[in-house]
């Protein structure tokens, strides 16, 4: 399935510390739901717990059918260093980008998930030391060997994207970016619409502000959360605050990855979302909690 047709994205970070994916069978489970939802993409990372959600996946899709496995799509991510038991020698938080660091994470990645290929590899956070014809060569290496199906980038600035595809012959398929009603600056500082232009998919990490939306006391959450409820209060369906938060991406043609690791939930944001078709004037309305002005 090509990434611009899923209505949504599986994240798997939280998984080893979530209710219901925590366990090779759990986690299973959630991929199988992911599947019946038609939500066949997974987003993972090298770095989510030291490579143990990768391996964690690994084990769980080898426990599931291979006509089920063979639906599944990946993405895993590479480039972001910091000190933690699985990356000796680190003491500080840095990026890398180059091929030989590539190389072996992509390996390592493969490995760990039990894939012949990974159906999209990011660039986590742009290195500011990247020299881009030595990553845009070794992406393409990637991708001539069979190991990748496609490449994109996460956290880019659209000057960082333009940098990289013009020193080889990449083409790009995501940006990977925080977007939100909590985060709305890719609205404005070009990055939204740069992903459009060049047919990217935009890619909304932390869609629900990682929590803030339910449980958190500052102003902006505050405001965001109390919009949502009485949008909630006044529709006839009254879906949840969350799917009423993916739905605002979806109409601003982003992809939200769901950090959830509850089924039950995973299973009601999408079926909630998808059968929202939001307002412009909602939708405004949403923004505007987020900022805290009103738009001129
Ligand atoms: N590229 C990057 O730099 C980057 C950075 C961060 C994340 N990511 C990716 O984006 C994915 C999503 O990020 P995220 O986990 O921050 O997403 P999120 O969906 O904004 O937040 C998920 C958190 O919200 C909770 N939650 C969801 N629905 C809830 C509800 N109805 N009531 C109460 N709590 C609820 C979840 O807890 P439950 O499990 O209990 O539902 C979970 O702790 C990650 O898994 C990762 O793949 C990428």
């Amino acid at each position: 399935m090509d990434i611009h047709t899923t209505p949504a994205i599986w994240g798997a970070m939280r998984a080893r510390r979530s209710r219901d994916a925590a366990s090779t069978d759990g986690f299973a489970r959630m991929l199988a739901t992911c599947l019946e939802l038609g939500t066949p993409w997974i987003d993972h990372a090298d770095i989510y717990d030291d490579g143990a959600v990768e391996a964690l996946h690994g084990a769980a899709a080898r426990t599931l059918p291979s006509s089920d496995r063979s639906r599944l799509r990946v993405i895993s991510k590479c480039g972001v260093r910091f000190a933690s038991p699985g990356q000796p020698g680190v003491r500080l938080h840095h990026y890398r980008a180059d091929a030989a660091w590539l190389q072996q994470q992509a390996e390592a990645s493969l490995e760990r998930l039990g894939v012949e290929r990974i159906n999209l590899y990011l660039l986590h956070r742009p290195d500011y030391l990247m020299q881009a014809e030595e990553t845009a060569r070794a992406l393409e290496g990637l991708i001539s060997s069979g190991k990748i199906a496609a490449c994109g980038v996460s956290n880019f600035s659209c000057h960082q994207v333009e940098t990289l595809t013009a020193a080889g012959n990449l083409t790009l398929a995501a940006n990977q970016i925080e977007l939100s009603p909590f985060h709305t600056t890719p609205l404005d500082n070009g990055q939204l619409d740069h992903v459009r232009r060049l047919g990217m998919a935009a890619l909304a990490w932390s869609p629900l502000g990682g929590q803030r939306l339910f449980n958190a006391d500052d102003a902006v959450s505050v405001r965001v959360r109390t919009c949502l409820k009485a949008m909630q209060a006044r529709l006839p369906d009254s879906p949840g605050i969350d799917a009423l938060a993916l739905a605002w991406l979806r109409r601003l043609g982003a992809i939200p990855i769901l950090g959830t690791g509850s089924r039950d939930r995973l299973i009601r944001q999408v079926q909630e979302m998808r059968a929202i078709e939001m307002d412009v004037q909602d939708w405004y309305e949403i923004l505007e909690a987020g900022r805290g002005v009103r738009v001129p």
